[in-house]
């Protein structure tokens, strides 16, 4: 063999093994095991209008069915109530804890015969440890012990964040207190 072909075998060897490897690598119609390249546990507390408690509470209902009013949530599962929140967000579930953002936003009821929302929020963070939003949104079906909506955005230290959120009622108090566990996973991060 003359000594000027073997770069050229080389490289052809080379190529074969590339195009062996990556048909071999993604067998079809099985999906990739994805993992987070970001992982961030919040809680944030909803404390609701009930009539009485104007100077605490975080969220108001602004909207209600004609047969209902904005005092106290509308009966078939609150259907048709629309609630705009500004809740403290902390590190861990006490709702005293010093908060590291808010969660603002809202959520409305959209089924009549279960107890379901659809949530619209961000997480506007603007301390030491993080600066910038996060974005939320999705079908939240509240009785499920944990519930998965996506992350669709982010801002500064979370620019151009997408995700998952694992939701999860970390406690619920009549229907004066609730308090949400949010187990964020993203997966594009910059
Ligand atoms: C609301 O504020 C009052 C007075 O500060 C306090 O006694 C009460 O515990 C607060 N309620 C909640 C749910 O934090
Ligand atoms: C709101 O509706 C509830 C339940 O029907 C009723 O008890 C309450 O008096 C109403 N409040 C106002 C301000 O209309
Ligand atoms: C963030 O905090 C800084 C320092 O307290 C303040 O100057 C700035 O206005 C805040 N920004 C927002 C968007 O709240
Ligand atoms: C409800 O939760 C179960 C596990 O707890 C999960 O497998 C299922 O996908 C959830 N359903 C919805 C609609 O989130």
């Amino acid at each position: 063999m003359e000594s000027k072909n073997i770069p050229f075998l080389a490289l052809f060897l080379l190529i074969f093994l590339f195009v062996v490897s990556s048909t071999t690598a993604a067998p079809a119609g099985k999906i990739k095991a994805r993992l987070p390249c970001k992982r961030l546990v919040f809680y944030f507390h909803d404390i609701l209008f009930n009539g009485r408690n104007s100077k605490n509470a975080t969220s108001a209902i602004v909207g209600a069915p004609a047969w209902a009013n904005r005092t106290i949530m509308a009966g078939q599962n609150h259907f048709g109530d629309l609630v705009v929140f500004d809740d403290p967000i902390t590190l861990d579930n006490n709702l005293h804890s010093t908060p590291v953002g808010r969660a603002q936003g809202f959520y409305l009821y959209d089924q009549k015969d279960i107890f379901t929302s659809w949530l619209g929020f961000s997480f506007v963070f603007n301390s030491t440890q993080h600066k910038g939003s996060i974005n939320f949104a999705g079908a939240d079906p509240i009785m499920n012990k944990t519930r998965d909506i996506s992350v669709v955005g982010g801002t500064g230290d979370f620019f151009m964040s997408r995700g998952i959120a694992t939701l999860m009622t970390d406690a619920f108090e009549g229907e004066v207190y609730f308090r949400l566990r949010v187990d964020i996973k993203l997966y594009e991060c910059w």
